[in-house]
């Protein structure tokens, strides 16, 4: 068969090469390549005859279809609700659309279904940027009768690793989210996801998966791939290493469990993106691929301006918000150093605890008698931007909001409707909710001069769906859609406003909330000790210009051991700093050392938010270290250093493993000057005995 009956596609990342080409009875698409540029033979054609199996079953298929396989996976499985399922495609190669710029690649490859009434569109798009390839699947329904699509994801990626994989990915709770975990994966399916509507507190949407050698599940190779999907509502993620085949497998898109889509006729279906990349350097290669990623493609600006230093006022008063209270803390908020005032929860009619008053979002006028403006105006006048917390998506069963609309809930008719945290979930896939929504946060943002906001939701989804509507089994997929919309209205709208993205914590992060916030809230558990553990896992994966973290007063929830005001704030410096500690209750030395801070990390901000983070160890070691690298043009490292159990005998050393190989570098405003060669960096613990902040500066070499 000729090159032209069968081409092969050539996709160029930054530094990677992705190569596919069509099958030869133009089924479908296979792999040849992912990885270097320069390495390895395309798969073979044809594999040995596979045993008790289709010769489908064993290809590196890009999507696979239900009808065309029969052993392994397939990523989508379309019911025309005629006794059977599945479906069996041809590509249409006249119609693909192919395009190799300087800056990235895209490539459209649609096929046709044996009935003629369903195209499948394979999307890939690359940039010279970074190393991710974003994917997608749409599907048309062009016949007369309705289609169901009981699983649609949105990719398959082939992992050429052999048998024996290592999964990293990020496991969790409520208050402990982003925990690393590995499993290794022989023969079987690992699968990971949520069922409740939105990203979820347990398991985050990315994996990273790298060989081991046999027989004894060794460290890693070398090579690593990280899978992503963008999306923030139910959502499943699996690696497979099956009986047949020789590589590891990983599929994800919409949870199946939840969603089942129809397509009407002349409805179409288009799956969240999936982000796949490959580094040769394997799993700090791909965190550092993911960063790479966020940076150029998903963040819309990483400055201080758009993420400020945060005086949170919510540990400090929970619910019993009251004007005057603000005002004291706001001042001294800004003596410390913050940037932007925030209120939390409780500043609007009814809301004197999580029982009442969620939907009603006017401004209490017991709280505030003269309005919020009183406050904000304060606010600003201190020199600080002023910011508020919402949560749009929930509603109190106590509140005029349902008391008005209680068909706006999620709710199955003949089931009673479930509260948790004493709230009930919006139906925003509903065109009047998702209008509300968007009307209510206009009047929010226009009522005062608002420039940040804190966008919560605090319980998942029961019950999700339309009774009677059989387009209500795509709740998920519609909720999440008109979150975004939301999202993207304020963005569009109201340019000037830091999204601060919340769910319980972080019940909703994932690379498509990174690309419409600026910044999240990891947990809601602010003890150092246990947040480091939840930073580090975070960073795997997610950058630290997005990772809000306060300095607060809450020991934690496992972490009960007192640790140093220093060590508290180099644990909250290491992303965006926010401070969120009842400061009436401070003493006047712990401000001024919290002010010292501010400044400290005013100063050295530029590297925490535009620089790389590379980790070293994991903080339940004795000592543990994040090293920042600063951008071109701020290249000074800085090193923030913790010893959580004060275990050193000795002024112990960290390693910096990312210095610029021709340049020299002091240390602190010490005579100490180190470069790459040198046998590492001695800590003086001058912050806190317990953890410090190096800054190293390059000086003439
Ligand atoms: C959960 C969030 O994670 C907290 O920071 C706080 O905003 C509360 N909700 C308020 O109800």
């Amino acid at each position: 068969m000729s090159r032209i009956e069968r081409p092969q596609w050539r996709l160029r990342t930054k530094s990677t090469l992705y190569c596919l080409r069509m099958l030869p009875d133009s089924s479908g698409l296979v792999l040849d390549h992912w990885g270097e540029p320069t390495e390895v033979p395309p798969w073979p054609d044809t594999e040995p005859a596979p045993v008790f199996a289709l010769p489908a079953d064993v290809l590196p298929l890009e999507y696979a279809s239900n009808g065309q396989r029969a052993v392994s996976f397939s990523e989508l499985l379309v019911d025309r609700g005629a006794g059977n399922t599945g479906a069996i495609w041809t590509v249409l190669p006249n119609e693909v659309r192919w395009t190799s710029e300087a800056t990235g690649d895209l490539l459209v490859v649609p096929l046709r279904d044996e009935t003629g009434d369903l195209r499948l569109e394979l999307t890939y798009s690359t940039s010279q940027k970074h190393d991710v390839i974003r994917r997608r699947a749409a599907l048309r329904n062009d016949g007369a009768s309705p289609v169901e699509l009981r699983r649609a994801f949105s990719a398959a990626w082939n992992l050429p690793l052999g048998q024996h994989v290592r999964v990293d990915y990020l496991a969790g709770a409520w208050a402990r989210e982003f925990q690393p975990r590995s499993v290794e994966l022989d023969w079987g399916t690992f699968s990971v996801g949520s069922r409740q509507g939105v990203t979820g507190l347990h398991f985050s949407p990315v994996v990273t998966v790298t060989a081991t050698p046999e027989p004894d599940f060794g460290p890693p190779d070398g090579r690593g791939y990280g899978i992503a999907l963008a999306w923030s509502g139910s959502w499943r993620l699996q690696v497979e290493n099956a009986a047949v085949g020789k590589h590891a497998r990983v599929s994800c898109g919409l949870d199946e469990d939840t969603t089942v889509i129809t397509l009407p006729p002349d409805g179409t279906f288009t799956s969240p993106d999936s982000l796949g990349l490959f580094s040769p350097d394997g799993p700090e290669g791909v965190t550092r691929g993911w960063h790479d990623f966020q940076r150029a493609e998903l963040t819309r600006d990483t400055s201080p301006a758009a993420r400020p230093v945060v005086y949170n006022s919510w540990y400090a008063t929970e619910f019993d918000v009251r004007v005057d209270h603000q005002r004291q803390l706001a001042d001294i908020a800004a003596d410390i150093g913050a940037e932007v005032f925030v209120v939390d929860d409780g500043w609007f009619a009814g809301r004197t605890s999580d029982r009442a008053g969620l939907g009603d979002w006017r401004t209490d006028p017991e709280k505030f008698p003269h309005g919020l403006g009183e406050l904000a105006g304060h606010v600003l006048q201190k020199g600080m931007r002023f910011g508020l917390w919402v949560e749009p998506e929930c509603v109190n069963p106590n509140s005029d909001l349902f008391r008005r609309h209680p068909d706006w809930i999620y709710h199955s008719a003949d089931r009673p409707a479930k509260t948790i945290r004493n709230q009930y979930v919006l139906d925003l896939g509903r065109e009047e909710v998702v209008t509300w929504v968007e009307d209510t946060i206009r009047k929010v943002l226009s009522s005062v001069p608002i420039t940040y906001l804190k966008w919560d939701m605090n319980r998942p989804i029961s019950d999700g769906g339309r009774s009677g509507d059989p387009r209500g089994r795509e709740w998920s997929l519609q909720h999440t859609r008109n979150y975004y919309r939301v999202l993207e209205t304020i963005r569009r709208e109201f340019p000037h406003v830091t999204v601060e993205a919340c769910a319980s914590g972080g019940g909703r992060i994932d690379n498509a909330v990174l690309e419409r916030s600026d910044i999240v809230w990891t947990s809601d558990n602010v003890g150092p000790l246990d947040r480091l553990v939840i930073q580090d896992g975070f960073l795997h994966a997610y950058p630290s210009w997005v990772m809000s973290s306060w300095v607060s007063d809450d020991p934690g929830h496992r972490d009960r051991r007192q640790t140093s005001l220093g060590y508290r704030f180099a644990v909250a410096m290491s992303g965006v700093l926010g401070i969120g500690g009842d400061l009436l209750a401070w003493s006047d030395s712990d401000r001024k050392a919290a002010a010292k801070m501010v400044a400290i990390y005013k100063d050295i901000r530029t590297v925490v938010l535009y620089g790389e983070s590379t980790l070293h160890g994991a903080p339940e070691d004795g000592l543990y270290c994040i090293e920042f690298t600063g951008p071109d043009s701020d290249p000074r490292t800085v090193l923030f250093v913790y010893d959580r159990d004060h275990a050193r005998g000795k002024q112990p050393r960290v390693f910096p493993k990312a210095l610029r190989l021709d340049i020299a570098y002091r240390v602190n405003d010490s005579d100490e000057i180190v470069t790459a060669a040198s046998p590492g960096v001695a800590v003086p613990f001058v912050l806190a005995p317990d953890a410090d902040v190096l800054v190293l500066t390059p000086v003439p070499h």
